[in-house]
């Protein structure tokens, strides 16, 4: 095999008409707008929807769409139960996971639920369970889950907090959202088009890009990350820190890209929410030592903070528990994956690709009694 290809490296597997990822000059683009001017003029909602039906709404298209979501809030009675069955110490995006599978036995695809009609429903429904679970385990409550928000980050802060959000919290969360939504074929939504290409449901698909978002090298990088800076309470702790751990080659959180070589688009989006919420609450040392971390990184191996890096840190000054951060790229995610489930689906070929065989040669077959 190619060295190069190890993990799919540089190796084209497929078409996409969805978004470009640093590719000809066309920087990060969802349908052909640019992320700055999505994350500087659009709602998640907006984007979210551009993703799944390739055009932005109207007016009346976007209205119709937040009261989809809305009707989505609720949670039929089976899922509250077996989310109460989960233990407090389940890993949350084990949570979605079944919430998601557990969905997809009550109300299968079908031409009544169809896979845009499931679409719309797990956005809310994922923000619901996750919280309704949360809750429950945490403060042995029912917490009734609709909130009546229009927006996904308004509904999320709505459920964690218990009031409507703060206008400008809802915003850094929903900056973050539109971020996340969508990046060509990333590992998860790779999971979620192979799965797909076999013909298999909308649930299944996403609940093996759940599964496949869940691992650090991916989603859970931005968990990793808040936890490698909790580490450290200073910035000269948070330096030695960080080159230790180049010292001794480990893979630091929240760094580093298979596609982008030189930055990440959305780090220098998102890094100014963090600021600005730092500053807000008048509470700058975890944005200090994030930024040391990110200054040795650079200095010493010219690798950059991605994405989860200072997503991280704006969910962890809304006061977002670090166990629920993944679950938000889950909930962003979402739209990325219904938009590539649509586009498989439309011209579909099964994934099944080769591998060079490096096992033994063919040898005779030995009896159990045989066998030392
Ligand atoms: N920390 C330390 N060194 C790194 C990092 C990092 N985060 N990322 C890359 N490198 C180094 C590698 O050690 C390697 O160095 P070498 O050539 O001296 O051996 C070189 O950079 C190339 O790295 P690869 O691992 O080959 O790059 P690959 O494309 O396979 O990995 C990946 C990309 C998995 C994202 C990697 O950068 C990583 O593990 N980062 C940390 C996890 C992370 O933040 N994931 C989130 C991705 S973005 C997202 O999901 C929104």
């Amino acid at each position: 095999m190619d060295e190069k290809s190890g993990g799919l490296a540089g190796i084209t597997v497929g078409e996409t008409a969805i978004s470009t990822v640093g590719k000809k000059g066309k920087g990060l683009t969802y349908r052909g707008y640019s992320i700055e001017d999505l994350a500087n003029h659009a709602r998640f909602e907006e984007v979210a929807y551009l993703l799944i039906h390739g055009t932005l709404p109207t007016k009346v298209e976007l209205n119709t769409y937040k009261k989809r979501l809305i009707q989505g809030q609720s949670l039929p009675i089976a899922i509250c139960r077996v989310l109460e069955q989960l233990p407090v110490k389940t890993n949350p995006m084990d949570v979605l996971r079944t919430a998601v599978s557990t969905l997809g036995c009550l109300e299968p695809e079908s031409l009544r639920h169809t896979a845009e009609f499931i679409a719309d429903k797990l956005m809310s429904f994922c923000v619901s369970s996750l919280l309704y679970w949360y809750a429950f385990q945490t403060n042995d409550q029912h917490l009734t889950v609709i909130s009546e928000q229009n927006s996904i980050a308004g509904h999320f802060l709505y459920l964690l907090q218990g009031h409507v959000p703060d206008a400008e919290f809802r915003k850094a969360l929903d900056v973050s959202l539109i971020l996340y939504a969508e990046h060509e074929f990333n590992a998860s939504t790779f999971a979620a088009r192979v799965c797909t290409s076999t013909e298999s449901d909308f649930y299944s698909a996403i609940v093996a890009a759940i599964g496949t978002l869940r691992g650090p090298l991916h989603g859970g990088a931005n968990e990793a990350a808040m936890k490698m800076i909790n580490q450290y309470d200073d910035v000269p702790s948070a330096e030695a820190g960080t080159r230790l751990l180049l010292e001794q080659k480990a893979v630091v959180m929240g760094f580093g890209h298979r596609v982008y070589k030189e930055s990440d688009p959305r780090t220098s989006i998102i890094k100014p929410w963090a600021k600005k919420l730092a500053d807000r609450f008048g509470d700058p040392k975890k944005f200090l030592i994030a930024e040391a971390i990110e200054r040795v990184m650079w200095d010493e191996k010219k690798i950059f903070a991605n994405l989860d890096f200072y997503s991280a840190l704006v969910y962890f000054y809304l006061g977002i528990p670090t166990s629920f951060f993944t679950p938000l790229f889950v909930i962003s995610r979402l739209s990325g994956w219904t938009a590539h489930i649509r586009e498989q689906r439309a011209n579909n070929r099964l994934i099944r690709p080769l591998a060079d065989y490096i096992g033994p040669d063919p040898r005779p077959y030995v009896g159990i009694s045989e066998r030392t």
